[in-house]
C-alpha cells in the first residue's frame, strides 16, 4: 500500500511526489524540520513542535512556505489519509528551488514535504530490553575536509557578508582565518610571501589552492602554509581566494581595511594570468 505524502499545497502517492533537483535543502542542506510522534492517531507534543519549527525558521530568515499555525490540520489530515495509529510525522521546510549560489535568493519560493512513517512506538525491543551507547567525539561540523552539501553555514556567512555591504565571507576560527565562504583564502606579505592556511580537516581541500601553489612555486614566489590572523591579512600587501568558479580572485578590503589601494595587487594578477594560461592548455 501507498503512502500518501504532502507536498507542496498537494496530498499525493509517495511515487508521484517530487522536488526540484535545484531546492535549497538539496544543494546547501538549507532546510529545517521537526519530528512528531503519533500515538492513538493523535499529534504528541506538536504545538511545541511548531513553536521550535517558527523558532528555527526565524534563525534561519527563512519564510514558511504556509503559516505554520496551519501546519498541524495538514498533519492531522495525512494522519488520517494514512491510517496512522502510532508513527510519526516527518516535515521538511526548505528554502525553496533557486538557481544555486550562496546569498539566499530575493525572492525565495520556500517548499513544505511531510511524510507519515507507521511504526509501534509504545513498545519496542529497545524500550523493553534499554540501548548500549558508544561515545564519540563530537564532530559536528569538523570535517570541512570534506566536499559535503553540508553547506548551510557558508550560505549563511556568505549572506551576512552580503547584508553587511561585502561580497564575500572569510571565515574566522579562534582568531584565525579558515578559508573563504567558498574558496581558500590567501595573503601576501609586504615582503613578498604567500600565505595561506595548511590542509588539515579546517578547511577543504581547495584543487585550485593546490594548482596556485604549484604556479606559485615553479615562478619562485616565496609560499608559507600556516594560520594568519585576520589582523595579518588586513596588514598584507594583497589577498585574494581560489575556487574552481572564481580562479584566483582579487580581495581588496577586509572587514572595511583597504588593501592594495582597493584594486587588484599586481602578484595576484600575475597568479590569475598564470592560472587562466595553465588551465586552457590543460583542460
Ligand atoms: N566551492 N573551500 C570551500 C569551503 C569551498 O566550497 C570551495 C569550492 C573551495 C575551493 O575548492 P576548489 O578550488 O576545489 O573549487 C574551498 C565551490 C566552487 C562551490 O561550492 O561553488
Amino acid at each position: 500500500m501507498s503512502r500518501t505524502v504532502y507536498v507542496n499545497g498537494a496530498f499525493v502517492p509517495e511515487a508521484e511526489a517530487t522536488v526540484s533537483i535545484f531546492d535549497r535543502g538539496f544543494l546547501f542542506a538549507d532546510a529545517v524540520y521537526e519530528v512528531s510522534t503519533v500515538l492513538d492517531g493523535k499529534l504528541v507534543d506538536n504545538i511545541a513542535h511548531m513553536e521550535r519549527l517558527k523558532r528555527s525558521l526565524a534563525e534561519l530568515k527563512m519564510p514558511a512556505p504556509v503559516p505554520v499555525d496551519d501546519i498541524p490540520a495538514l498533519m492531522e489530515e495525512l494522519v488520517a489519509r494514512n491510517g496512522v495509529d502510532q508513527g510519526l510525522v516527518y516535515l521538511q521546510v526548505s528554502r525553496g528551488a533557486a538557481e544555486r549560489d550562496f546569498v539566499f535568493p530575493a525572492d525565495p519560493k520556500p517548499s513544505l514535504v511531510m511524510f507519515t512513517q507507521t511504526k509501534n512506538v509504545e513498545s519496542t525491543p529497545a524500550s523493553e530490553n534499554g540501548l548500549r551507547v558508544v561515545t564519540l567525539d563530537d564532530t559536528r561540523w569538523a570535517r570541512r575536509d570534506i566536499k559535503t552539501t553540508q553547506l548551510l553555514a557558508q550560505s549563511l556567512a556568505k549572506q551576512e557578508a552580503v547584508e553587511r555591504g561585502g561580497d564575500d565571507a572569510w571565515m574566522v576560527e579562534d582568531g584565525y582565518v579558515t578559508e573563504g565562504s567558498s574558496n581558500n583564502a590567501f595573503i601576501i606579505t609586504t615582503d613578498g610571501t604567500i600565505i595561506t592556511r595548511q590542509l588539515s580537516n579546517s578547511i577543504l581541500h581547495g584543487i585550485t589552492r593546490r594548482v596556485v601553489l604549484e604556479i606559485a612555486e615553479a615562478e619562485g614566489l616565496s609560499v608559507e602554509q600556516r594560520p594568519f590572523t585576520v589582523e595579518e591579512a588586513q596588514g598584507a600587501a594583497e589577498a585574494f581566494s581560489t575556487s574552481a568558479s572564481g580562479f584566483v580572485m582579487p580581495v581588496v578590503a577586509i572587514d572595511g581595511k583597504t588593501l592594495s589601494q582597493g584594486v587588484p595587487g599586481p602578484t595576484t594578477r600575475k597568479l590569475r594570468a598564470r592560472y587562466i594560461e595553465l588551465a586552457r592548455e590543460t583542460a
